[in-house]
Formats: C-alpha cells, structure tokens, sequence
C-alpha cells in the first residue's frame, strides 16, 4: 500500500497522478487539514508533523511513503527515512530532473511555500546538476489558502499570481517549477501569467513515474482496466471545502475520512 502525505488537499493532485499510473495500487492519503499550511511553519514543526504523519500512514498499512508535499519534502525526508526505514518518494527530485529536461537556456523559475523557498533546496539540487543554472525562487505565501478555499479563478487570485510572478518574469525564466503540490490547480493562470514561452513544471506526474519503476510495473496498456486499487482518503479536519476541492482534483466524490483525534 502506497501511504501519501500532505498539509492539506493540494497533495491530491500527486495522488491523481498515482491513480493514472498505477492504478492497480491500493493508497491511503492524509491531508492534515487541521494544521495547514506548513510553508509558513519552521522546518522542526514540519518535520514534527511529517512524522506524525508518516506514523498515521503507517498504521493504516503504508509500505512506501510519498511526501506529497515540498515543504515536508524540502526539510523532513531524511527523518522520515532514519525513523521508518521504509521507501520514501519526494517530489523535488523528480521535478528538478524534469526542469533539467526541459530548459533550454537554463534560467529556471522557482514558487513555493516560505519554508521550501528558504530552504534553498531547488536551487541547491539544480546546481548540483547544472552548476551554471540560474534559478530564481519565489516565495508566494497566499497561494495555499486562496487553493484550499477553492478561489482557483476569481479575480483576486489572478491578481495576486500575477504579482508574484513579477520578479520571475523580469529574469527572464524559460522554465517554472511549481514547487508545490498545491500549485497545479492554478497551472492555467500561473501559465497566462508567465506567458506562453515559459515551461511549467510540476512534479506529479515524475513522481508516479519514479514509483511506477520503482515498482517494477509492466508499461500501461491504452485497454488497461482504469482502477482496481482501493482509495481512501484521511483529513485531520474536514469541511465542505475541503471535500468539494477534493471531488475538483479527483473528478469524482470520495468521501474524506476524519480521523480521530489528534495526529
Ligand atoms: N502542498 C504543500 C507543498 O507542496 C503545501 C504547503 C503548505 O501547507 O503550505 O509545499
């Protein structure tokens, strides 16, 4: 079982990508709703939550981890690793290969969480790659709560994408990674704004690749099944937001699960 983790619904855009490629798969998701955002926390409370987290997934029968979340991602992988000793997929890796792929003049965009903007990890791992890269980061703090609150297309969200992408835009970028998992629900504004020669990247779909091989699935068929796997889905708070921004990402009603107590 593929136990997914997030601060709070926007990690579902990772498990939508899980359900296209693998799935056969059974996956349990925790969006800790009664605690987001984790962008603005300090990497320790994160990495607290993560473990917790992780302990949650674990009990319900996880196997392999994904921290479908860059903040979580970006400060907590090597604790979830040291505590739980099983196989734990993040989503900066693959979206910094998918980056490297695709910039041509490698001057690359980064928007996140506080926490992972500050944590330099993007511009760290590109470098390590592409030592000669430029990457620009962006913190844009308001994004999560406009996502959870479902405001993907009023004018005030247009307004504030636009502002945040000011400074990246100036650079000149020819690639943007989203580097949060909430960020894809707002891909069609973000790409409106950067404009149409910017590349935007999200790690979604890299990261279900990584556990498709991982897993050593056979490639997928047109006339595959589509499902099979069991889904379930926990919150640690559950509102009708909540569970109408989940039925948006996923194309159906599933009902969130709120978990007992605390985490
Ligand atoms: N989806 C989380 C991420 O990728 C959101 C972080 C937050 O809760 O602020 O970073």
């Amino acid at each position: 079982m593929i136990g997914v983790f997030d601060s709070g619904i926007g990690g579902l855009t990772v498990v939508r990508a899980l359900l296209e490629q693998l799935p056969a798969c059974d996956i349990v998701y925790l969006g800790d709703t009664a605690r987001t955002p984790y962008g603005s926390k300090s990497p320790e409370t994160v990495t607290r939550y993560a473990l917790e987290d992780t302990r949650f997934l674990v009990d319900q029968g996880a196997e392999i981890i994904v921290a479908a979340c860059n903040t979580a991602s970006s400060v907590a992988v090597k604790s979830i690793q040291a505590t739980y000793r099983l196989p734990v997929f993040e989503v900066i890796r693959p979206a910094v290969r998918r980056s490297l792929e695709t910039s041509s003049g490698l001057r690359i965009g980064v928007i996140g969480t506080r926490t992972t903007v500050e944590s330099g990890v993007y511009e760290k791992r590109i470098r390590e790659h592409r030592p000669e890269a430029r990457v620009y980061s962006c913190a844009c703090p308001l994004l999560v709560p406009l996502i959870e609150e479902g405001w993907l297309t009023r004018p005030e969200t247009r307004r504030i994408v636009k502002k945040y992408l000011i400074p990246l835009k100036v650079r000149q970028i020819d690639t943007l990674i989203l580097g949060c998992t909430h960020y894809p629900l707002l891909s069609k504004t973000i790409q409106a704004k950067i404009g149409r020669r910017v590349t935007v990247i999200d790690s979604a779909a890299a990261v279900a690749a990584d556990l498709h091989t991982f897993l050593g699935l056979p490639p997928r068929l047109a006339d595959d099944p589509p499902s099979g796997g069991s889904l379930r889905l926990f919150v640690s708070d559950r509102t009708d937001q909540f569970e109408k921004t989940a039925r948006m990402i996923l194309g159906r009603k599933i009902p969130l699960e709120k978990i007992d107590g605390p985490l």
